[in-house]
């Protein structure tokens, strides 16, 4: 089957790549030339497992080819996915949603047949409606461009095997009946036939707000954890444990009870922000109200681990060197976009400390976005001299650093695990102090409430 893919990111690539894999012959698009001309070369522009095997495998073979021509993409196929991305507007919690927009007023007018564009963008509810007003608009007389939902799962680090093995295929359709619906089957069929996964069919507005409720609910997950993280630190309590015995009630389950520096990326933080935005503009503000708390309980933890990093160097950071270990929002990526790692070194840097930063892959992205830090070669080159040694992402070459290695280079011996991921037993068997959010000793000793009974003691006393 032949189809294009708009939007060559982390998303659209993927996508076309993982479509090429299926079988289809497949049509990738972007506005961004030098995109288009290493995706043509077999380049993946962004770290992703196992993606640039496939890619350059099916770009080879020809099934995979890519272009910045409108036209040339509307003569191509019937059948057009749209994963441009949705970022939040500038000053405003609300998603920006001219990109998807563009591909629709770009691609309507220059079909010369009946189409099918099946927009998988994280988009507020009602943007598939308005779309199909856009498509009818700008498609020539007698061709009829019919918009689809079908959103898109895919985790980073993990999106080749997200796409070709998903958990459930969701569809949503202005009409039940409408034969685009043949067509998305026809495009997914490869699927259903060797790994069957769920099918649901619903309407636009469903299947709009699925994929950021799922987002909600995860953000959720995590800052609900994190919150007791907090209280964890207050009582001397150990949220690992305590996430490990919650996690046992298959009700709760214990994936996304990851304590530490909380959510980043492009999508969760954003989503959240822009499902609130978009429940206010339709009168359901309070609704989500509380998603502002998830926000507000994830953006702390950052501060927190400033703080304990202070805290550890003797109440200043001032002259201090902390190695930070990580820069991805999450391993096996090279994402740093609201990266809870790069936030926190950002940070101790604005505080005085002297922060040098390592990455296994996000550190070309690192230096675009925060060229005044500095930045090692390796994680030993970055621990150099350092008081303080912070994890920020759990890479496996992290957890599996040798603390006497380490300690060779280091000037302090102060491990803060800002991921729950580090092997802390080893890391004090080996000299060093182990700090970790949301476990360990409390701060501050926690206040006994004063009874009555206990006051009026107190005063006889007196
Ligand atoms: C997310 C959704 O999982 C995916 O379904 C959607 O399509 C896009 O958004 P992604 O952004 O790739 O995917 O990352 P995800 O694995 O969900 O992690 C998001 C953030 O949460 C990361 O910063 C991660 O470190 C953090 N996280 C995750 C935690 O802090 N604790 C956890 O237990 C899990």
């Amino acid at each position: 089957m032949r189809m294009t893919v708009f939007g060559t990111g982390y998303l659209g690539a993927t996508h076309a790549a993982c479509m090429a894999e299926l079988g289809h012959e497949v049509l990738g698009v972007d506005v961004d030339d030098e995109k288009i001309a290493r995706l043509t070369a077999g380049e993946v522009p962004f770290y992703e497992p196992g993606l640039p095997e496939i890619l350059r495998r099916h770009v080879e073979s020809g099934r995979l080819r890519f272009t910045t021509d409108y036209a040339e993409a509307a003569e191509f196929a019937d059948l057009h996915f749209i994963g441009v991305g949705t970022p939040q507007r500038k000053g405003e919690f609300a998603a920006d949603t001219t990109y998807v927009e563009a591909v629709v007023t770009g691609l309507a007018p220059l079909l010369s047949r009946d189409a099918v564009l099946v927009g998988k963008s994280t988009v507020p509810v009602g943007t598939a409606a308005r779309l199909q007003d856009l498509a009818d608009l700008h498609a020539p007389v007698g061709v009829r461009a019919e918009v689809v939902w079908n959103p898109e799962f895919l985790r980073e680090g993990f999106a080749v095997r997200d796409t070709l093995t998903p958990d459930r295929i969701v569809v949503g359709l202005a009409d039940p009946a409408s034969p685009a619906r043949a067509l998305v089957d026809e495009a997914y069929a490869p699927i259903l036939e060797s790994d069957p996964c769920p099918v649901i069919v619903t309407d636009l507005p469903t299947a709009e707000l699925v994929k950021v409720s799922a987002n909600a609910f995860l953000a959720t997950k995590i800052s609900f954890i994190n919150a007791v993280s907090e209280v964890c630190e207050a009582a001397g309590a150990d949220v690992t444990v305590l996430a490990d015995a919650i996690g046992m009630d298959p009700r709760i389950g214990r994936r996304f009870l990851g304590a530490g520096l909380g959510f980043g990326g492009g999508c969760l933080p954003k989503d959240i922000r822009a499902f609130m935005a978009r429940a206010g503009e339709l009168g359901a503000d309070q609704a989500l109200t509380f998603l502002r708390e998830v926000d507000s309980i994830n953006m702390r933890r950052r501060e927190k681990m400033v703080e304990l990093a202070a805290e550890v160097c003797g109440g200043t950071l001032l002259g201090r060197t902390v190695a930070v270990l990580g820069a991805a929002f999450k391993p096996n990526s090279d994402d740093v976009r609201d990266s809870p790692a790069l936030a926190v070194a950002g940070m101790l840097s604005l505080k005085g400390a002297q922060t040098v930063v390592y990455d296994p892959q996000a550190m070309d992205n690192s230096r675009r976005l925060y060229p005044t830090l500095a930045y090692a070669d390796s994680a030993i080159a970055a621990c150099e001299g350092a008081d303080v040694v912070l994890v920020a992402t759990e890479w496996g070459e992290f957890v599996e650093l040798d603390p006497a290695a380490v300690a060779a280079v280091a000037r302090g011996r102060v491990l803060l695990d800002g991921r729950n991921c580090m092997p802390g037993e080893r890391w004090t068997a080996a000299g060093w102090t182990y700090r970790a959010l949301g476990r360990g000793v409390p701060e501050v000793p926690a206040p006994v409430p004063a009874t009555p009974v206990a006051a009026i003691a107190e005063l006889v006393r007196a």
